[in-house]
């Protein structure tokens, strides 16, 4: 109750900034006057987007993964904004098409209990002011109109660039066994040698040279999770089949084709989103499952580390060297979690946490390495008081936000 009452005493001075293109940044506004140690997260949201995130700030830094791509590199926040209440963003190199509704949100673990609205308007610079005298205008009137053929031209091959480069998306639910990102050849299949499906961070998902695939060339994310057509040069299919993808809520992933030169041949992008794992459940339950199925067989090398990333770090359960590693979990989750047996044979590394509480809500991730692979999974838990509760902070969160707007 006192952390929400709290929330409304957010300034609200600015909730229109206007900059003209080609500014070097604008600063969008989002001040608190008191900054609760409650709070674990703060969001910046575009949420017209297909992928509305446009900077996240957690207590132990930026939390970029969900990034909109046409935010990277562009965003900052002040480094102690949690700290201080200031949550105001810089945004860099603004352009006409990042006008918009902007929300600055508020989290606590993994639960929004505040929004602020922010409107963006970036314009064109203004013209300068056209020659008055008629002479000067025939003078201008002919390269005008050669330049404005030029322009026309210009944008029509730019969007026909554009269009190629086109972007197709792909969305999956959370806990899908796989996950076909598509790509049809459009150049002659002879002239096809090497085929290199990439991720935003430029890592190898997968290479296929001369007909046959090469694991050695791939990164530890991806091993033993990619498949492509085995007859791709004679059906033109370079398709991936991404198996578990549950490391990151989103990627763009990049096929690229080239020639026996090393010529690139043609390129295209897929992007990838997978649905937020999101758990709820009321405390007094027996126990929750924190499902994770990933490729079966894993070595026995394998390291399987629970951990929880907010409200506060904690190692939730560890499996190494074959057996759970109670010593190593803290103490606020001793004797409440538990794994399958076997779960390196069968990949099902879910975790049972028994008599949840309220307190254990949260962000939480799993992560799981060996030499030769590296896997990752997260979730959001929320373990509810009871109905009565429930419904009491829903009527704060509104009349707060009431107040907001
Ligand atoms: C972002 O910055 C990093 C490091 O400065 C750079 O390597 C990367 O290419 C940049 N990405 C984009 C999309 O500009
Ligand atoms: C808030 O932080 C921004 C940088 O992110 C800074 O430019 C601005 O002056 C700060 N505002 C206040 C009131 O300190």
């Amino acid at each position: 109750m006192k952390i929400l009452l709290l929330l409304l005493l957010i300034s609200q001075h600015a909730t229109a900034v206007e900059v003209y293109e080609g500014a070097e940044s604008v600063l969008l506004p989002c001040q608190l006057l008191a900054a609760p140690s409650e709070f674990t997260a703060a969001v910046w949201d575009r949420s017209h987007l297909n992928i509305p995130t446009v900077h996240v700030r957690v207590k132990s830094g930026d939390d970029l993964d969900d990034q909109n791509q046409r935010y990277t590199n562009r965003t900052s926040m002040s480094t102690d904004a949690l700290q201080t209440g200031n949550l105001s963003l810089t945004l860099r190199n603004p352009t006409v098409s990042d006008s918009g509704t902007y929300t600055c949100i508020l989290r606590i673990t993994g639960r929004d209990v505040s929004w602020t609205y922010l409107q963006l308007k970036v314009t064109e610079p203004p013209p300068p002011p056209p020659p008055v005298w008629p002479k000067v205008l025939s003078a201008v009137l002919v390269p005008v109109v050669v330049l404005a053929i030029c322009c026309g031209i210009g944008m029509f091959c730019g969007y026909k660039r554009l269009k190629n480069k086109e972007v197709q998306e792909v969305e999956v639910d959370t806990g899908v066994t796989s996950a076909k990102l598509p790509c049809k050849a459009t150049v002659q299949l002879s002239q096809i040698n090497k085929v290199v499906w990439k991720n935003r961070n430029n890592r190898n998902v997968h290479v296929c040279e001369n007909g046959s695939d090469h694991p050695d060339k791939q990164d530890r994310h991806y091993r033993h999770r990619t498949e492509m057509n085995k007859e791709l040069l004679k059906t033109g299919d370079l398709s991936l089949t991404l198996k578990y993808p549950t490391h990151t809520a989103r990627d763009t992933y990049t096929c690229t084709v080239y020639s026996s030169e090393g010529e690139v041949l043609m390129e295209k992008k897929v992007e990838l989103k997978v649905k937020e794992c999101k758990l709820e459940v009321v405390e007094g339950a027996e126990s929750v499952c924190l499902p994770f199925q990933t490729t079966e067989n894993l070595p026995g090398d394998t390291e399987v580390l629970w951990k929880r990333h907010e409200p506060e770090y904690m190692k939730v359960h560890m499996y190494e060297n074959g057996s759970d590693q109670p010593d190593k979990q803290d103490k606020h989750y001793k004797d409440r979690t538990k794994m399958n047996d076997d779960p390196l044979t069968s990949g099902d590394l879910s975790l049972t946490l028994k008599d949840p509480k309220v307190g254990d809500s949260g962000k939480y991730g799993c992560q799981v390495n060996n030499k030769e692979a590296w896997r990752y999974k997260r979730l959001w838990l929320t373990v509810t008081e009871n109905n009565q509760a429930k419904k009491h902070t829903e009527d704060i969160r509104i009349s707060s936000t009431d107040h907001l707007v």
